[in-house]
């Protein structure tokens, strides 16, 4: 189990493009290590090719993306070819093999309501997203049956860059481009080095002024 905050654990393992060391593998990046109940499946074959045709916009977040699934490595490589074929785009990112169920147990990642043909219990559907300083900075957590929303996961990864580098927060249903909020954090004598675009407050009944926003900063 990691909880958010925590170095997310090190480990080694076989993938559709070979070993991967999973610190040395993110470097110095952000990562997103989102897993899959099992290979040659519809709904995972869906998200898969979703990630494919996002990945661009992944990258230009600095984003690295993996995949962990299931089964072995020559299953995977040839599902690739089914999900390049649905897609119609290139798929990047490695698929991690956890057949015996090693990462999944450790990371918590096991949907008991599903299960393979030999009885064995599913990988849910997680989305980890890990910092520069390898900690867990967001999960999510959808059983088998349920695919994943990947504008979503596009939309927590901008607020997280946010916060991580601008002291903001954002609102409910926050999109790309619209006013975020002040962290409660923040001294009001500092409004004006940390946000030159300005704050407004927001008239609340208690007249507690904790409703601050600011527009995007850059
Ligand atoms: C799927 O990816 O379609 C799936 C996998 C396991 C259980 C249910 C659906």
């Amino acid at each position: 189990m990691v909880n958010l905050g925590d170095v997310f654990p090190d480990f080694t393992a076989q993938s559709s493009k070979g070993e991967i060391k999973f610190h040395e593998w993110l470097g110095d990046s952000w990562g997103i290590l989102f897993s899959h109940p099992a290979d040659y499946t519809p709904v995972c074959t869906t998200e898969l090719s979703r990630a494919a045709a996002m990945q661009k916009d992944f990258a230009k977040r600095g984003v690295k993306m993996i995949a962990l699934s299931c089964d072995d490595v020559e299953s995977h490589i040839g599902w690739i070819e089914d999900i390049k074929d649905y897609s119609k785009c290139e798929f990047e990112h490695p698929i991690i093999a956890d057949p015996k169920r090693n990462l999944a147990v450790k990371l918590g990642m096991l949907d008991p309501d599903e299960k393979d043909a030999a009885g064995l219990p599913l990988t849910a559907r997680c989305v980890f997203i890990i910092g520069p300083d390898k900690r867990l900075k967001l999960s999510i957590l959808y059983p088998a049956t349920t695919g994943r929303n990947f504008d979503e996961i596009l939309r927590v990864v901008d607020a997280l860059q946010l916060t991580a580098t601008k002291k903001v927060a954002t609102p409910v249903d926050w999109k790309q481009g619209e006013a975020c909020m002040v962290l409660p954090s923040v001294k009001a004598e500092d409004e004006a080095k940390f946000f030159p675009k300005g704050v407004t407050y927001v008239e609340v009944k208690s007249g507690k002024k904790y409703m601050r926003t600011t527009p995007q900063p850059e």
